[in-house]
């Protein structure tokens, strides 16, 4: 059994197999309706969610299988003190398969560990989210035709965004890849993925203070909010909340072929003026999230369409 904790637990051909199967999907989803008749999946959310937990929710019913779960720690026995080590042996129970999405780094990780069902990292506080970083890669491939020789404009919040963690680990495996690292001085990506990833895989990149500079050159531009969560300080994030602001002004530098991503929720940093604008696909990326959580529910099963 495997679990998907890290980016980096899918090597590139697996993430090729994963995106090929959900591009199969998008072709063909009667084929795949009944694939997970009689399995459930358990969504075990200790923090606020929409698309994740309602897109594998979709996924699983688009499956033909059944969801079940909670959405907040308070609704569930974390409330009463119950260990993630616990609450995980008793839904192996009650499932096939878990999502978990946790406020504390390593959580989905200790979760795996006391499992007998395959668990799925559905977010690890401003650590890890690789099944965004799957819906992401999707996004690119479709709508752009590669994964390889892209400069990748990461912008916002790159210090506690745990989703553009995950997109870094996983996009440094293709070639040609390069960084544009967009941020305020005090939310530039963390250490240990500028020297141990970046620097350390000779990852060209540089980090830079404003838009405008960028955007020119950017083939995606990767928009993120600030995690106003993650702040110890509240004036800190007041201060930082709205350093980027995308609008149709901006969007007039950039190249005609530009993608513009967010994993959405969306604050402030993108302005509503911008979503009629072509380039801008984060709505097509939250719908290709439920193909992609569809392929990856399917081969953590280990369940081929043909088969069933
Ligand atoms: C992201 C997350 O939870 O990290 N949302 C998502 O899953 N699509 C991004 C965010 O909350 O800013």
């Amino acid at each position: 059994m495997k679990h998907l904790i890290s980016p980096l637990d899918l090597s590139v051909s697996e993430l090729t197999d994963i995106l090929n199967l959900a591009e199969d999907i998008i072709r063909d989803p009667g084929k795949y309706s009944d694939c997970c008749h009689g399995k459930k999946l358990a969504t075990l959310f200790y923090e606020p969610s929409t698309r994740t937990r309602l897109s594998f929710e979709a996924a699983m019913l688009n499956l033909g299988g059944s969801v079940l779960g909670f959405s907040s720690a308070d609704s569930s026995s974390a409330a009463k003190g119950e260990t993630v080590a616990d609450t995980i042996r008793v839904i192996s129970g009650y499932a096939d398969i878990c999502a978990i999405r946790h406020p504390k780094e390593g959580a989905p990780l200790v979760a795996s560990m006391y499992s007998e069902i395959p668990v799925i990292n559905a977010g690890d506080g401003g650590h890890n989210h690789p099944t965004q970083t799957l819906a992401d890669l999707l996004t690119i491939k479709i709508l752009k035709g590669r994964l390889d020789h892209l400069t990748i404009g990461l912008c916002g919040d790159l210090k506690f965004g745990r989703t553009v963690h995950s997109l870094i680990n996983a996009m440094v495996r293709y070639p040609g890849v390069s960084f544009v690292l967009i941020s305020p001085e005090e939310l530039r990506i963390p250490t240990y993925l500028r020297e141990g990833v970046l620097k350390k895989n000779q990852i060209p990149f540089r980090e830079v203070h404003t838009l405008e500079e960028v955007l020119p050159e950017l083939d995606i531009l990767y928009m993120t909010r600030v995690q106003k969560e993650r702040f110890f300080n509240e004036e800190d994030y007041i201060r930082l909340k709205d350093t980027y602001i995308l609008d149709s002004k901006k969007m007039a530098l950039a190249g005609k072929d530009m993608l513009v991503l967010h994993p959405l929720p969306r604050v402030n940093e993108i302005a509503s003026e911008v979503d009629s604008d072509p380039r801008a696909v984060y709505f097509k990326q939250a719908k290709f999230a439920v193909y992609v959580r569809m392929a990856l529910i399917l081969t953590m099963l280990g369940i081929k369409a043909d088969e069933s």
